[in-house]
């Protein structure tokens, strides 16, 4: 087991685009371990491996307590997405201590393989399509709070601007954010 340190986006690497993962091998599986590891200690339900910099296209989810799945995903690729969305609010292990409002599709479509490399699809829906999509995002270098709402998004600004420099959450303009979605 191995907890590894969560970059924020101060960190340059999480606007990177991560590379297709080639070998199925026991490096992966030893990665795809300190993914879970790594987002169990932080208390969250999705990590992307770039978020412990590397740049690889794998990521883990765990939303087993939510009546979801827990999954390692290699390589996934988004096949299709409802027109409908669904609201909610999002946060992010790389952007702490903000929680906000982000439409996103309702119903997704994702292909993507396992650590052995088979291929699999996967249908979801709610906050399952959200962390799939949120963690998708990550592997094209895409955070969150770079979606929002623009109006949203110009009133945490300064805060955005404080992670970036490295800030803590208790030194952001108005901690906590807890917006109710509309
Ligand atoms: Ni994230």
């Amino acid at each position: 087991m191995a907890v590894r340190k969560i970059l924020t986006i101060a960190d340059p690497r999480l606007y990177q685009v991560s590379e297709p993962v080639t070998k199925f091998d026991r490096k992966l599986r030893d990665l795809a371990r300190d993914l879970f590891d790594s987002m169990y200690a932080a208390g969250g339900v999705g990590l992307a491996a770039v978020q412990i910099g590397v740049l690889k296209r794998i990521m883990v989810i765990d939303l087993l307590k939510e009546g979801f799945y827990k999954a390692v995903f290699v390589n996934p690729v988004l096949i299709e997405k409802s027109q409908e969305l669904q609201q909610g609010e999002e946060g992010c292990l790389s952007v702490p201590g903000l929680s906000l409002p982000l439409a996103r599709p309702k119903w997704v479509k994702v292909a993507y393989q396992d650590l052995m490399g088979k291929e699999h699809t996967i249908e979801a829906e709610m906050l399952m399509a959200r962390a799939l999509l949120h963690e998708m995002d990550h592997l094209d270098g895409k955070v969150f709070v770079d979606q929002l709402e623009p109006d949203l998004r110009l009133s945490v600004e300064e805060d955005i601007a404080l992670i970036k420099k490295g800030a803590e959450p208790r030194h952001y303009k108005v901690p906590p954010y807890r917006r109710k979605a509309s």
